[in-house]
């Protein structure tokens, strides 16, 4: 077995882990040292000549060199990894996945006088205040380490690694746990077979007594039904509620008939529901849950892309009319949401294709990594491929897309601001899904296409630069996404976008994309927008518009 060492500058990974694979007989690889052997030169110097992301890029190949987790019970190898290694989402794929990994954790102040001490010149401290930096290190990088065993880093050398010993006989958990945070609008964890864990952890915090599980019928086959038993297994008692599959669940008739359902478990405010499923079946018991009692906890267990990268996280709960989708709901965030990326495995290769029309919008809006990412893996992903799934691609774009969305709900939680770039792409997608009826097209297959559109408007107004519009047509090409001609009027859809935009006050604000992300425009000619819709709906090629 392997044990991974994290944790901030100062904590004393490379001492302890050196002290404690001496007495253990196993070998120590300090990562730091690999990458200033492979490089020839010292880390400051490879700051100097390559910056950090040159070290970056080096640190990920040491990383991939340490190879497959080794199984055999018996501390092996002891790993000690520079600070910043656990950011990158494969190297934390790499580093937690069948090996155990411990976190040596201190208070900003004491790490920050040790490396203030330390004849060790440190890159990223260079000329700051060693305190307020190591504070902002601590903030920015917790969430990274805290899926790892914390263990406290001040107690010596010896302590240390008494500490870890004491762990060493333990066994490995079932799944992993990528990425742990508290936030503003509650807990989000992101693994790898770590539904049940993450679950039970979220419930201990509520001090719930039982676990009221809400599903659908196929969630509740792929996904459900083990998360139930592991709850049970763990002697937590669990009820199960099941709603329709798909957006059928999404009804005031269905609320009601789960509610009473509720009245006769006779559910108190102190029971959580745990929603175990995609989009459709979290908005509706979203609902339920905003809405029993007032309100009750939730714990959302998104099992599809869409659900992972989007819908369980924000805090939107709705159900639809005969009169239109998403009428009547509530803003109600949930105590807790726990992200499975190993449900995906089971979900159809359109599911995931249109999942990623979100997922190059979320990277449109300027997550750099985010779009190389989807150009060099997103054809695999979204063809279901087993290899995007075991090499932590799809891992890395739900964590790009989730904790990106994290981060702007915590921003701008009811939508006053910020919030709203993440509807780039969806005025023309709404207005398409509307001319469809909902019927025969995905969420994320019409997004694509109102991105190629938003594409094409911005170009037109000004505030694309068509390089970036090229590059965004260039990756929805990739995916197959927002291509051919479409059967639906140009003018119903138009008619859709004149619907909204009589709603919006007669001013509607387009997200369009700029260089490096996105601006909001309430002046963009009706014209314009006419164009890129017909050219996007006939399926035609953007130079059709010039
Ligand atoms: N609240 C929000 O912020 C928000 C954001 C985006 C979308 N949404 C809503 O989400 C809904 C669409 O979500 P969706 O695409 O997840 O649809 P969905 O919930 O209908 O799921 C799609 C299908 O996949 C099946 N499924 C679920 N998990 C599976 C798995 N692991 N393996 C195999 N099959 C599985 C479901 O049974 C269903 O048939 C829409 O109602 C939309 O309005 C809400």
């Amino acid at each position: 077995m392997d044990l991974v060492l994290v944790g901030l500058p100062g904590s004393g990974k490379t001492a302890a882990g050196r002290r404690l694979a001496r007495r253990h007989d196993a070998a120590f690889v300090d990562l730091d040292e690999a990458i200033a052997a492979a490089a020839g030169r010292p880390i400051p110097a490879i700051f100097a000549a390559e910056g950090e992301a040159g070290f970056r890029a080096r640190e990920r190949a040491a990383v991939a060199s340490l190879g497959p987790a080794d199984p055999a019970p018996g501390l092996r190898r002891v790993v000690a990894t520079g600070g910043g290694a656990p950011i990158d989402p494969r190297n934390r794929w790499l580093l937690y996945r069948g090996r155990r990994a411990a976190w040596l954790d201190g208070p900003a102040e004491v790490l920050a006088q040790r490396v203030r001490r330390s004849a060790n010149p440190r890159p990223l401290f260079d000329g700051r205040d060693p305190i307020g930096r190591m504070r902002e290190l601590a903030a920015a990088r917790a969430r990274f380490y805290a899926p790892a065993l914390r263990v406290n880093g001040i107690i010596g050398v010896a302590g240390i690694v008494a500490a870890l010993e004491r762990h060493l006989d333990e066994p490995l958990p079932a799944g992993t746990t990528l990425l742990r945070a508290a936030t503003p609008i509650g807990t989000y964890e992101l693994g790898e077979g770590n539904a049940v864990a993450g679950v039970l952890a979220a419930l201990a915090a509520l001090e719930a007594r039982r676990a009221i599980v809400v599903s659908e019928p196929r969630a509740w086959e792929v996904a459900g039904a083990a998360v139930a038993d592991g709850l049970a297994a763990a002697g937590l008692p669990v009820e199960r509620v099941l709603l329709p599959e798909g957006e059928p669940a999404k009804r005031l008739a269905v609320v009601e008939e789960a509610a009473r359902e509720l009245a006769r478990l006779r559910a108190e405010r102190r029971d959580p529901l745990v929603a175990i499923g995609g989009g459709a079946l979290g908005d509706a018991a979203g609902f339920l849950a905003a809405t029993w009692l007032r309100g009750v906890p939730l714990v959302h267990v998104p099992t599809t892309l869409v659900a992972q990268v989007d819908s369980s996280i924000g805090g939107k709960t709705a159900v639809d009319l005969p009169e239109g989708k998403n009428l009547v709901g509530a803003f109600h965030q949930p105590a807790a949401v726990v992200v499975d990326v190993r449900f995906l495995r089971t979900l159809p290769s359109r599911q995931l294709r249109a999942a990623l029309g979100e997922a190059a919008k979320m990277a449109a809006l300027g997550d750099e990594r985010l779009f190389e990412l989807l150009e060099e893996e997103g054809a695999a992903i979204a063809a279901g491929e087993a290899r995007a799934f075991d090499d932590g691609a799809l891992a890395e774009v739900v964590e790009r897309c989730g904790w990106a969305k994290v981060e702007v709900v915590v921003d701008d939680e009811r939508e006053a601001g910020r919030r709203i770039h993440l509807n780039l792409g969806h005025s023309l997608g709404h207005a398409i899904e509307v001319a469809a009826g909902y019927e025969g097209i995905l969420h994320g297959e019409a997004v694509a296409y109102g991105l190629r559109a938003a594409a094409r408007i911005g170009v037109a107004v000004g505030t694309t630069p068509p390089e970036r519009a090229a590059r965004i047509e260039a990756l929805l090409d990739g995916l197959d996404l927002g291509r051919g001609p479409l059967p639906h009027p140009p003018d119903a859809v138009l008619a859709a976008i004149a619907t909204d935009k009589k709603h919006a006050g007669g001013r509607l604000r387009w997200v369009l994309p700029t260089a490096a992300g996105v601006a909001v425009r309430s002046d963009v000619p009706d014209e314009a927008v006419a164009a890129a819709a017909r050219s996007v709906l006939a399926g035609a090629a953007p130079e059709a518009l010039r």
